[in-house]
């Protein structure tokens, strides 16, 4: 495997490849499975990686794969390390290091990513594991006086002292501000996402510089720009991507190695669609990909429902949208390929 981080970081935004998020905390995923009725258990979670980790668009359409402290250290049902799996199918084993979005002292209804203490430590443990990149999720919420300087300054600090632990342990960061789109406002349309994001943008990259981070050695994972749920002024596809390729091509500095999104609560498609539309913009300078969560597995995850016989329509249901976002990652989507589905 690549050891310097510009060959990680490179090969984590490998033309047509992209990243698979399947870094859901125990509560988190618990939560998924609630809501389709699999009972949460050790197994049961790992018998649900392992299966898309066996999947055949592992070898063709993922880069990289982000896993939670749980998974990192589990085998599969045969004994092999799931980080074994990962790396046997090319893609780089990744690691979730912060430890969740805390309420934020004095700002209320804003968080602050925590996760920095003893991290040089756990950093070295995973690199024992074999994981290669981190992860850190800061998030941003908007509201009527949301963000505030406060929170956009306390994430983006976080987020530069994490990146520089990461590097100075040979992990690539990821490095994700998300602004949420579930803010509890009507009045958050696209601009105040545009807004919001080219603040964090602007100053993550500020802390980045003062933390002395490289640039060719991490990837971004932003979000895209995109109206709040409860926008009343929805916006088109075209739009949505014109505005997010606009804002980070104020914003970030073309050395970063590659850009990754997350999928934030889009629709599957919506998410493969805005993605292919912003490639075929063209021009930008760094390689834009999917780091997605939600969007690379829902449907995955109803079609295996807890049951050993529905293992190969859900790595059927997996692959198809891995291939879907891959091609919109090289911005050769259609929507006609979606009929095709398994
Ligand atoms: P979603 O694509 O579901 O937003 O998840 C990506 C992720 O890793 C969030 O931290």
């Amino acid at each position: 495997m690549a050891e310097r981080l510009e060959d990680i970081a490179q090969q984590m935004v490998a033309k047509g490849k992209g990243i698979l998020a399947a870094d859901e905390s125990s509560g988190t995923i618990t939560k998924r499975f609630d809501g389709i009725g699999i009972v949460s258990t050790e197994e049961s979670r790992r018998d649900y990686r392992e299966m898309l980790f066996r999947a055949g668009a592992m070898k063709t359409a993922v880069s990289g794969v982000i896993l939670y402290d749980e998974t990192i250290r589990q085998k599969a049902k045969d004994g092999t390390s799931l980080v074994d799996l990962i790396k046997a199918a090319g893609a780089v084993p990744g690691i979730k290091v912060d430890s969740g979005a805390k309420d934020l002292a004095l700002s209320p209804g804003e968080k602050v990513t925590e996760g920095l203490d003893g991290l040089r430590e756990r950093l070295k443990a995973y690199y024992d594991l074999g994981a290669r990149f981190a992860k850190w999720r800061a998030v941003i919420d908007v509201g009527p006086t949301m963000p505030t300087w406060n929170c956009i300054n306390a994430n983006a600090q976080a987020l530069a002292r994490y990146a520089a632990l990461c590097q100075e342990a040979g992990i690539v960061p990821i490095v994700e501000p998300e602004v949420l789109m579930d803010g509890p406002i009507a009045a958050h349309d696209i601009d105040v996402c545009f807004g919001a994001t080219e603040w964090i943008l602007k100053t993550v990259f500020q802390e980045l510089f003062v933390a002395h981070v490289a640039l060719e050695g991490m990837v971004l994972k932003p979000n895209m720009v995109v109206p709040g749920k409860k926008s009343p002024k929805q916006a088109s596809p075209a739009e949505v991507a014109e505005k997010t390729a606009r804002v980070l091509k104020q914003c970030v500095p073309a050395a970063v190695a590659g850009i990754a999104f997350l999928s934030g609560g889009q629709s599957d498609a919506a998410a493969t669609e805005h993605l292919s539309l912003i490639n075929q913009i063209g021009g930008l300078p760094w390689p834009v990909t999917f780091s997605y969560g939600r969007a690379l597995q829902a449907a995955a995850l109803e079609a295996w429902a807890g049951k050993a016989e529905n293992v190969a329509a859900a790595q059927r249901a997996f692959d198809h949208r891995a291939r879907m976002n891959s091609l919109a990652a090289t911005g050769e989507w259609k929507a006609e390929l979606e009929k095709k589905a398994a």
